[in-house]
Order: C-alpha cells, then structure tokens, then sequence
C-alpha cells in the first residue's frame, strides 16, 4: 500500500498546504482530487511564501510529479496563470511534470456568472461562497452536461457542448437574474486559446497513478477545503460542492482506495471558517479578535477576514470518525502563545442533554451551546521550537488533551507558517 491523504478536518485553511509541501519529501507523486479554485493553500519556504489555489502543493518540490484529479474542477485561465508564475520563477510546469485528467470537469464564464448572480439574488441565507463557480460546474457534471479536460483535444465537439449547455444557462442569466446574455461564438473564441494551452497536459491520470503504486512509488492525495465542508456531511447548506472527505482520493483521481494506508488530518489549534453557517465556538470578543490578528486569518483566495473561535472537539471526533484519521498534523499553535487560559469545547449542550458528536438535523448547529474545558496557556513564543521536549508543559498538555478527546495521535506540530517551523511529536 502506498497512498496517503492529507485533508482538512475543520472549515478549510487548516494549514493543509504546509504539510502537504512537508509530506511531499516523502512522496514521488502529488494529487489534487476534489474542489477548485475556492481552495488557497499557502507554502512558505526561507521566508518565501507561494499561494497555489489548484496546482498540487508538491509543485516546489524539483522531481515531483503533480497530478490534477477527475475530481477537481478546472478553471483554465487561473490553472494557466499559475503555471506562468510558478514557470517565471524556474520551476518546471511542463505536461512532462504536470498532468490533468481528461475527466476533469472544466469552469467556464457562465459558472462563474451563476455563482455570483445566485449569491447577489439572495437576501438572506447568502454561503458566502467564493464566487469562482464551483458550485455550478459541480451541477453541470451532475447533470451530466459539463465539460471536460478531454474535451479539448476535440475542438469541433467543445463547440457544439459549449454552444448546448449554453442555451440553458443563458435562459437562466438572462430569464432569471437580468443579465445580458452570452454570445456562444464570442465564448468559444475567448476560451479556444485557454484550451489549446491545457490540452498538452491532458493525461491518462489513473493509469498514472497506477504505474506509480506498481513502481513503488507513494502517491500523496491533497484534500481541499475541510470536512465541515463536505457536501453530505457538512454544516449543509452553508457548504462548498464536494465530497471533502480521505475517502474521496480514491474516485476523485481514479486510484484504488486500497492502496491508501495514511490518512493525516490537519487540524488547527483553533477554528476559523469563511463565509457564512453555524460556527457553535465563534469568539465575538478580543480573543477571536486576537486569534484573527495574531494568526493572520484572512482568506488566502477571497481576502475576507476568517471568523475565529475555540477549537471544537465534538466537530473534529465527526472528522476523524469520517475520514478513518491515522494521525493528526496540528498547526498554529504558536498563535495560541500569550494567551493566559486556552478553550476546549468537549461536548455540545443539545435538547436538554450533552452530545458528543454533531446532532444530525439540518442547522441543529445553529441551536447547540458549547461544554468547555478550561487550561492554562502559556507565555512567549514557541515559534522556534524543533522538538516535543522544546514546547512549554502548557502546550503540550494542550496537545495531549487534543489526542484524548479526539481518540487520534498527533504526528506534526506546525508552530509558525514556514516548513521549517515543525515538529514531530515522538
Ligand atoms: P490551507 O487552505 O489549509 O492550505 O490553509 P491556508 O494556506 O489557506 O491558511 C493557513 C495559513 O496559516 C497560511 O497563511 C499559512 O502560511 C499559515 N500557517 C500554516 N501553519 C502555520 C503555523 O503553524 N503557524 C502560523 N502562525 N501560521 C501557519
Ligand atoms: P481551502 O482548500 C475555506 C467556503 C466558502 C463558502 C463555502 C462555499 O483553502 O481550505 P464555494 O466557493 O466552494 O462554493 O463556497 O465554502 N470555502 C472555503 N473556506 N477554505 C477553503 O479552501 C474553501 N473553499 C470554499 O468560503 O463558505
Ligand atoms: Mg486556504
């Protein structure tokens, strides 16, 4: 076996590009299997930061095959702008490095336009969502009228998909939310450019991914966006349009699922989450306002500032329920430093009772109260600490306390964004 995942176990910006970009020394392949560019994932190397929001964080990594999933989808003017800015700076994007699947589902103008018309419609009850259409692309694969990475190895037949889904969408930009409607020949001369560029890396990706597993190679799946995320087991509506779960590696790239034997969890040592739904430990006072500040929180694709709370172990025992958690990558932690008392939500206060996992109904997160646990925090800063024994006693009684309640061991500890700033924990 020789397949590991590394996935969000919160609302997204966990932190999962950073150990994606740790974990990928020990890989030879790296694969994106779901979502798009909603995801931002930030990698700082010596004090150099890169955003990527669709090409695999293993890309720094000279040697690295990078691999862009059937479950991704695609918006080709931002994955070819970011093969320009990774390639300016030296570093090998060819379709030798970089492949996509030829099941890709592919983002087009009039995704983007629904997404962001549908939002501006709604009074109340907006997602939030990041306006990058994923959510009307997903639709389109669903309703089994998208199109895909392969699709642009034959012009003549994207012309008459384009020029079909388009007739339906024009009826709803232009029926239902008033906009002038899109022009099927205008379209395909703006995106024939876009396509020719992608078709070159156009591959056969689960055949790739085989030939890796039977080489010896291991293959790291990168999740995006988080488990309370996921459309089926998320804070639904108030999710994006994906399975964000380890399980969907397997279908979303075309790998079995038995060869996956690791499955890291990436948890910050707080909650944050961007865009609107239940948040049941959101902190409206000066310490969400600090953990805000002091950890940075600003969306890394939208730039909205991310609401912040206390970590929530009802939400993170669901995650590792879900996604079979072999160990936990903890990050941040070093936000948490000054901080004189540090928050555990244990339990949620529901129905005149406690529980310890999620209540299943839709928006019952809306009504639950938090059960906290309380523990000393501690002073100064941590950032420079390389090993288990280098943390404060606070700390690490706080990462003990987080493998109690959550019934999975902690292997990383992230204490500041650049790789360098890790630990393992034995
Ligand atoms: P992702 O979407 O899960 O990859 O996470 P994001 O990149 O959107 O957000 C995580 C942010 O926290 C980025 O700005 C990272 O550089 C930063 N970061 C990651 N790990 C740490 C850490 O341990 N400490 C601090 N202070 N920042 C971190
Ligand atoms: P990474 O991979 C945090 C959120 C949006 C919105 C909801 C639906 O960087 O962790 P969408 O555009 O997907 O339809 O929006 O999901 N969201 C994220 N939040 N991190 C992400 O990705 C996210 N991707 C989507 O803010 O609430
Ligand atoms: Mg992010």
């Amino acid at each position: 076996m020789s397949g590991m995942v590394v996935h969000g176990a919160q609302w997204g910006d966990e932190g999962k590009g950073k150990i994606v970009d740790l974990l990928t020394e020990q890989a030879n392949m790296i694969v994106r299997f779901h979502g798009g560019n909603n995801a931002g994932h930030t990698l700082v190397v010596g004090g150099e930061k890169t955003v990527l929001h669709l090409i695999p964080s293993g890309i720094l990594h000279p040697g690295k095959r990078c691999v862009i999933g059937n479950g991704v989808v695609l918006d080709p003017e931002v994955f070819l702008a970011e093969v320009d800015k990774l390639g300016a700076t030296g570093l090998d994007v060819s379709p030798g490095r970089l492949a996509v699947s030829y099941r890709t589902h592919v983002i087009t103008t009039y995704h983007k336009l629904l997404d962001q018309a549908r939002e501006s419609a709604l009074r109340s009850g907006k997602i939030g969502t990041t306006g990058r259409g994923i959510g009307p692309a997903y639709e389109d694969k669903a309703a089994r009228v998208g199109i895909r990475a392969g699709d642009f190895l034959d012009e003549k037949l994207l012309a008459v998909k384009l020029k079909r889904a388009l007739a339906e969408k024009n009826a709803l930009l232009a029926g239902l939310y008033g906009m002038e409607p899109l022009d099927a020949s205008k379209l395909l001369e703006e995106f024939l450019p876009l396509a020719r560029r992608v078709a070159p890396y156009v591959t056969d990706c689960p055949a790739l991914i085989q030939k890796a597993y039977e080489s010896g190679q291991r293959v790291l799946f990168e999740g995006a966006q988080g488990t309370h995320l996921d459309i089926d087991h998320g804070t639904y509506p108030f999710v994006t349009s994906s399975c964000c779960l380890s399980g969907n590696a397997g279908p979303g790239s075309g790998s079995s699922p038995r060869y996956l034997d690791t499955v890291v969890s990436v948890v910050k040592a707080y909650t944050t989450r961007v865009g609107s739904g239940p948040f049941p430990t959101e902190l409206g006072c000066v310490i969400g306002e600090h953990l805000q500040s002091v950890g940075a929180e600003f969306g890394a694709t939208t730039g909205r500032k991310r609401r912040c709370g206390w970590l929530d172990m009802v939400l993170l025992r669901e995650s590792v329920r879900l996604n079979g958690t072999t160990e936990l990558a903890i990050t941040k932690l070093d936000v948490l430093s000054g901080l004189t008392e540090i928050k555990i939500c244990v339990a949620y206060k529901h129905k005149g009772g406690q529980v310890l996992y999620p209540p299943q109904e839709e928006n019952a997160l809306e009504g639950v109260q938090p059960v906290y646990e309380t523990m000393p925090g501690w002073p100064g800063d941590i950032g420079s600490c390389r090993a288990w024994g280098d943390l404060p006693a606070e700390a690490r009684d706080y990462l003990l306390r987080l493998e109690e309640l959550s019934g999975a061991p902690i292997g990383i500890v992230s204490v500041g964004p650049d790789r360098a700033q890790t630990l393992r924990k034995s």
